[in-house]
C-alpha cells in the first residue's frame, strides 16, 4: 500500500507520519518512510537546489519539471522496489503537492502538472492520501514558533500563496475522493495521529 501525507505548511504531518510509521512497525508491519523532495541520494540533491533560498530566480515550470524529476528517480529507485517487497510506503507529499503548490498556487495549471507528473510516475497514484488540512494562518505561525525547522524558499512565499496551496488540495480532495482523506490538523497532535491512524487500519484489510 502507498500512503501520502500531504497538507499545507505547519500542518504536522512530518511528526504523525513519524508516530504512524512507528505504531504500524510495532504491529509487524514492514514499513518504508520516505519523503519528497528527496528520499534518494540524486532526488536529496535536487532537493537542496529546489529549497534552496538562494535560487530565488527558479523558473516556475523549471521547478515543476525539477520537482517532477526528483519524484521519478525516487519512485524507480525506491518506492515501487519496496512496494514489490509488500511494503507500506509512507511518503512525506508527493503528486499531490505539485498539483497544488505547482499548478494551483504558482498558477501553471493543475492539469498541466499532472500532465508532466504523470509521465514521471507512469500514471500511477498512490492509494491512500491523507490530506493534514489547516488554515495557512494557523500554519505559518505554527513553523514560525518550530525553532528546530529551517525556513525553506516556499516558505518566503506570501499568505495568498498558501491560501492558493491549501484550497487546491481541498480541491483535489473532492476530484480524488476515492483515494483521499481530510484530517484536521489544527486539533491535538495525538487526536491528529488516532484519526489518521484508523483512516490507515480501516484500509489495511489485515487487522492485527
Ligand atoms: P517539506 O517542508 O514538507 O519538506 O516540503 C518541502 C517544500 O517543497 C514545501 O514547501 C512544499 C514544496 N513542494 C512543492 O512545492 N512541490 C512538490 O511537488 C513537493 C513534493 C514539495
Amino acid at each position: 500500500m502507498f500512503i501520502t501525507f500531504e497538507g499545507p505548511e505547519g500542518s504536522g504531518k512530518t511528526s504523525v507520519a513519524n508516530e504512524i510509521s512507528r505504531k504500524l512497525e510495532a504491529l509487524g508491519y514492514s514499513i518504508l518512510r520516505t519523503r519528497e523532495p528527496g528520499g534518494t541520494p540524486i532526488a536529496e540533491d535536487i532537493r537542496e537546489i529546489l529549497l534552496n533560498k538562494k535560487n530565488g530566480v527558479l523558473d516556475p515550470r523549471a521547478e515543476a519539471l525539477l520537482f517532477a524529476a526528483s519524484r521519478r528517480q525516487h519512485l524507480v529507485e525506491k518506492v515501487w522496489p519496496a512496494l514489490a517487497e509488500g511494503k507500506i510506503v509512507i511518503c512525506d507529499r508527493f503528486l499531490d503537492s505539485s498539483l497544488a503548490y505547482q499548478g494551483g498556487a504558482r498558477g501553471l495549471g493543475v492539469d498541466n502538472v499532472l500532465n508532466i507528473n504523470l509521465f514521471a510516475t507512469e500514471g500511477r497514484y498512490p492509494d491512500l492520501t491523507l490530506l493534514f488540512d489547516i488554515s495557512p494562518e494557523n500554519g505559518l505561525a505554527r513553523i514560525a514558533k518550530n525553532a528546530n525547522r529551517e525556513v525553506n524558499r516556499l516558505d518566503l512565499e506570501k499568505l495568498e500563496f498558501h491560501k492558493k496551496v491549501r484550497q487546491t488540495f481541498l480541491d483535489l480532495a473532492k476530484r480524488y475522493s476515492d483515494r483521499y482523506v481530510i484530517i484536521d490538523a489544527s486539533l491535538p497532535l495525538e487526536v491528529v495521529v488516532e484519526n489518521a491512524y484508523k483512516a490507515i487500519t480501516s484500509r489495511l484489510g489485515d487487522p492485527r
